[in-house]
């Protein structure tokens, strides 16, 4: 992978690089200059990374554990994140950085977004996932009991910096089921990416050559997206291709589904609904399943009955009241939106996922 390290600018009210690139840590001491104290939160199984960014620290850094995975990403943790805050004695002027996953990132933007209403948040995101989606964009959150991501704020970051020899160590998996939101930036906006995965998909569903342009092609989606659209009050809505019934799925299967294994059989859906509404052609929904496939994400979907995925669909946060919204294609890179569709419609489109 190559060393030299690419900057993707996200615009805004408060404009900022996302860095793709490899030995990093210099730029981490720049984001945070003017800092007196820095908590640097992390799950365990990230010690080592976080020892270097802990040493770059010196005196300024607070070490802050937190569970792995969505069990960071409750009231108890952030509360726990916002009493060592209030220990140390942390200002305004001080900062967090989030080190993980996507959800360790949004747990971290939400702990910086809430403290003193609004401290500086430095992404080190070292997922596919979190490269490429959770950790750009301001998005910050904690789940409740009755539904994920229903607390939280937009507070975009002062930098997101990616470095890649962090994916290297990445079971292959959740690598594989990033490659899912990678997917959906392709069809949504970057046929480039598509053409790179066709090209080889057993090399881009492996850490590599590829890897860097993937990340970097993706990055420059979002950031086109939610530089011109951070409130979600329209373009971003294209982000969530495939997420609604991807999210369906992932509560259809009590969250021990990877997001982005949901979101691979959303974007199948989303592409049969797109056809079956007389939006898209039938070979760019194949191009959808033979895509996602090649990279061994799911592309058939069965275990949960239609009527249940039907009533999750129902409370998805970014449904309008009770009609459902979905974003489909009319073409590769031609994103459009679909308004309360035909049930009939719905269901057929759900059941092209049969064993398929
Ligand atoms: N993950 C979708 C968004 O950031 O809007």
């Amino acid at each position: 992978m190559s060393a030299d390290p690419v900057r993707v600018s996200v615009a805004g009210t408060t404009p900022y690089d996302v860095v793709i690139g490899r030995h990093l840590l210099p730029e981490l001491s720049e984001l945070l200059l003017g800092a007196d104290r820095v908590a640097v939160l992390y799950s365990a199984v990230l010690g080592e990374r976080a020892e270097a960014v802990l040493a770059v620290l010196g005196n300024r850094g607070y070490p802050v554990v937190v569970p792995d995975g969505e069990a960071a990403k409750t009231v108890a943790v952030a509360a726990r994140c916002w009493d060592l805050l209030a220990r140390t004695g942390f200002t305004r002027n001080d900062a967090i950085v989030g080190l993980g996953g996507g959800a360790v990132t949004d747990l971290a933007g939400w702990v910086a977004a809430s403290w003193l209403r609004g401290v500086r948040i430095v992404h080190l995101p070292t997922t596919m996932l979190g490269m490429v989606d959770a950790a750009i964009g301001g998005k910050t959150g904690i789940n409740l009991d009755s539904g994920k991501n229903l607390v939280g704020a937009f507070h975009p970051p002062a930098g997101v910096l990616c470095d890649l020899d962090a994916l290297r160590t990445l079971p292959a998996r959740d690598y594989v089921a990033g490659l899912a939101e990678v997917v959906k930036c392709g069809f949504i906006a970057d046929p480039v990416i598509l053409d790179l995965i066709e090209d080889d998909p057993a090399a881009a569903a492996t850490v590599g050559e590829l890897t860097p342009e993937l990340v970097r092609r993706s990055v420059q989606v979002k950031a086109d997206v939610v530089g011109a659209d951070l409130r979600e009050s329209g373009l971003r809505e294209i982000l969530n291709y495939g997420h609604t019934l991807g999210h369906a799925v992932e509560r259809a299967e009590s969250y021990r589904w990877r997001h982005g294994d949901a979101v691979a059989v959303g974007l199948i859906f989303a592409a049969e609904l797109s056809r079956l509404a007389g939006r898209l052609s039938a070979d760019v929904v194949q191009r959808h399943r033979d895509l996602l496939f090649g990279l061994g994400l799911p592309v058939a979907y069965d275990h949960a009955p239609w009527e249940m995925l039907r009533s999750f669909m129902r409370v998805d946060k970014k449904s309008r009241g009770d009609r459902l919204r979905f974003v489909v294609l009319d073409d590769v890179a031609r994103p459009s939106t679909l308004d309360n569709p035909d049930e009939q419609l719905l269901a057929a489109a759900y059941a092209t996922l049969e064993g398929a």
